[in-house]
């Protein structure tokens, strides 16, 4: 039957289900009944954005009362310590379970062996202490990862190009535990380097940190979508045209996720993460049903910023986009989200 008779009024033949799970005719089945009130669209809604779905990603800079925006980033500002903790307690009143704290180091700290990320004192310590102190009932979650301290800004250490993997090992399980220390509740590892689950576990368990938890980043993606991060932290200048491409993963690779994932858990994860996040939706879902663990996805700073730009030129909402691509994690089989635009999300979800 064509269009044409359709038009006319004809009825559409009856057509056969299309499979024993999901029986539906027309006309007696009708999916749009459910659509019909706003409350009943409640009612049978199968996802839902909660303000505990949410980690707040912040960055923090030396100084005091100091809010600096990031040209890149609309609406994100660097955070002085004592303006953190301020804004952690608002996170913590809204709802929003935990904090993941990445510092903007003075280019005089950062260094070839990125000494400063296993300083007591570096300014991520300082954060954590401080933010600790303050909203003791907020999470306090830390990047294990080499690049805001590094002159070069790569996550792990060079020998000459090579970026040499068990070196690396040693310089981030130092981290991890000065992190630990400080009180930081959940070390994620974000640099890739193979077998860094397993090494910083076993560190953090003999310094008697067993109960710190370890969310790896464990399927990582070599992105561009990491721009507007690298320009509010300062390592993009240092990294230049240096790619991330012989440590974090290729755009290309599925499968490959798996194995990241399940080498992870079997080193002793206790949740994964995948990333970026929209462009890689399909790996969310694959790790989820293949695992079944904790698993996370980072709306990265190119996300967020290509969905606030275009808000800002009037081509979108940005609320909305934004609200729906969050939605869009939790349909993709994530248990929580890290964005920045958590603040702006829960404040939303109050109503
Ligand atoms: C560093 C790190 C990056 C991000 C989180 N941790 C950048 C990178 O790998 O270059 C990206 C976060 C974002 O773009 O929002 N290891």
């Amino acid at each position: 039957m064509g269009l044409a008779a359709l038009d006319r009024g004809a009825r559409p033949p009856v057509s056969r289900p299309l499979s024993p799970a999901f029986p539906g005719r027309f006309p007696t089945t009708r999916l749009r009944r459910n659509r019909t009130h706003p409350w009943l669209r409640r009612l049978v809604a199968e996802n839902r954005l909660d303000a505990s779905d949410l980690i707040w990603p912040v960055f923090v800079q030396e100084g005091k009362g100091q809010r600096t925006p990031i040209a890149t980033l609309p609406g994100v500002d660097r955070l002085s310590v004592d303006v953190l903790a301020q804004d952690a307690a608002k996170a913590a009143r809204l709802g929003i379970p935990a904090l993941a704290v990445f510092p903007v180091t003075p280019p005089e700290r950062k260094t070839e062996g990125g000494e400063e990320a296993w300083n007591p004192d570096n300014l991520v310590c300082r954060a954590v202490r401080a933010v600790k102190a303050a909203v003791p009932e907020i999470g306090v979650m830390c990047d294990v990862a080499l690049d805001p301290f590094t002159s070069h800004g790569h996550d792990g250490l060079l020998r000459g190009e090579e970026i040499v993997n068990d070196l690396t090992l040693d310089a981030l399980v130092k981290q991890a535990v000065v992190q630990a220390e400080a009180g930081c509740d959940v070390l994620a590892p974000s640099d890739m380097m193979d077998g860094r689950i397993g090494a910083i576990r076993a560190a953090l368990d003999r310094a008697g940190y067993q109960d710190r938890t370890i969310m790896s980043y464990a399927a990582k993606y070599a992105s561009a979508f990491y721009g507007p991060f690298r320009d509010a932290i300062g390592s993009g200048k240092n990294l230049g045209r240096g790619s991330k491409a012989t440590y974090q993963m290729d755009a290309a690779n599925s499968d490959e996720a798996l194995r990241e994932v399940a080498m992870d858990i079997a080193e002793g994860a206790d949740m994964v993460m995948v990333k970026p996040g929209m462009p890689y939706l399909d790996i969310v879902r694959r790790v989820k049903d293949a695992f079944a663990m904790p698993t996370f996805v980072y709306q990265v700073s190119g996300e967020y910023a290509m969905l606030m730009a275009a808000g800002e030129k009037g081509m979108l909402d940005a609320d909305k986009v934004m609200m729906e691509a969050l939605l869009g994690f939790k349909r993709a089989g994530a248990d929580g989200i890290l964005t920045y635009a958590a603040l702006k999300a829960a404040e939303k979800l109050r109503g």
